[in-house]
């Protein structure tokens, strides 16, 4: 299996979609073949951005059953978990540079039986989720400052995903590696080569083109540089 054995899959982020339309996203989206959709939720505090909060979680969750993969850019996630649990969110991922202990935002998301992941921004080492990393379901490593899609995919993201990868390979988990961030045909094959396995693409999938050509073409990608990381 050119892949390691590993599950890879692509997580559009609505970010770039038509908020005027999207619901066609959503439906585009699953039709074309993504395992996930990724909400980047911001607060205009932790980024300088506003995006959206629970109530759209809510109306994505009515329209797909894809697993929905929120990516929470706030201050203060420990106080939101449950709102964006009850919005539908499968997967709940934090800034560990946020003002909320990790160590309360994992015990709290296991209480709420949902899943948990934990984000770096690029200028953050990876051992800075040290105290949580075991436990996380996801560790997400940001390639882009957040706060906006279609930014150029920072390199330096790479040995981090590599870090990570070998942490997770060490402990024998099945932890995500999920990257996010200026992901395209091109730069997923270094992610996938490093051992990311959840790919967040914005611009890649709904600023230009179809969908669908999209996403197959952002799939060959992840599968040739998980074919090289086996060779
Ligand atoms: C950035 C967000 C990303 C972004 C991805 O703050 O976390 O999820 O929407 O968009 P692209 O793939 O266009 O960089
Ligand atoms: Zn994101």
């Amino acid at each position: 299996m050119p892949t390691g054995g590993r599950r890879l899959r692509l997580a559009p982020s609505l970010l770039s979609a038509d908020f005027g339309a999207l619901g066609d996203a959503v439906r585009a989206a699953e039709a074309g073949g993504a395992d996930a959709l990724h909400l980047d939720v911001m607060d205009g505090h932790f980024v300088p951005n506003i995006s959206f909060g629970p109530a759209l979680v809510a109306a994505v969750r009515e329209r797909t059953r894809l697993p929905l993969d929120v990516h929470l850019m706030i201050s203060e996630p420990l106080r939101y978990l449950d709102a964006f649990h009850r919005s539908g969110g499968d997967t709940l991922v934090f800034h560990i540079e946020s003002d909320s202990d990790p160590e309360e935002v994992v015990r709290k998301a296991r209480g709420l039986g949902v899943a948990v992941g934990g984000a770096v921004k690029p200028e953050t080492p990876l051992a800075a989720l040290d105290p949580v990393f075991d436990r996380l379901d996801q560790v997400l490593v940001m390639s882009v400052h957040p706060g906006f899609s279609g930014q150029a995919f920072l390199p330096e993201a790479v040995p981090k995903v590599r870090e990570a990868r070998a942490r997770i390979d060490r402990a024998g988990a099945s932890t995500d590696l999920s990257i996010d961030g200026g992901v395209t045909a091109t730069t997923a094959v270094a992610a996938a080569e490093a051992g990311a396995t959840f790919f967040v693409c914005g611009n890649a999938v709904f600023a230009s083109g179809d969908v669908t050509s999209n996403l197959r073409r952002l799939r060959a990608a992840v599968d040739e540089g998980a074919g090289r990381a086996v060779r």
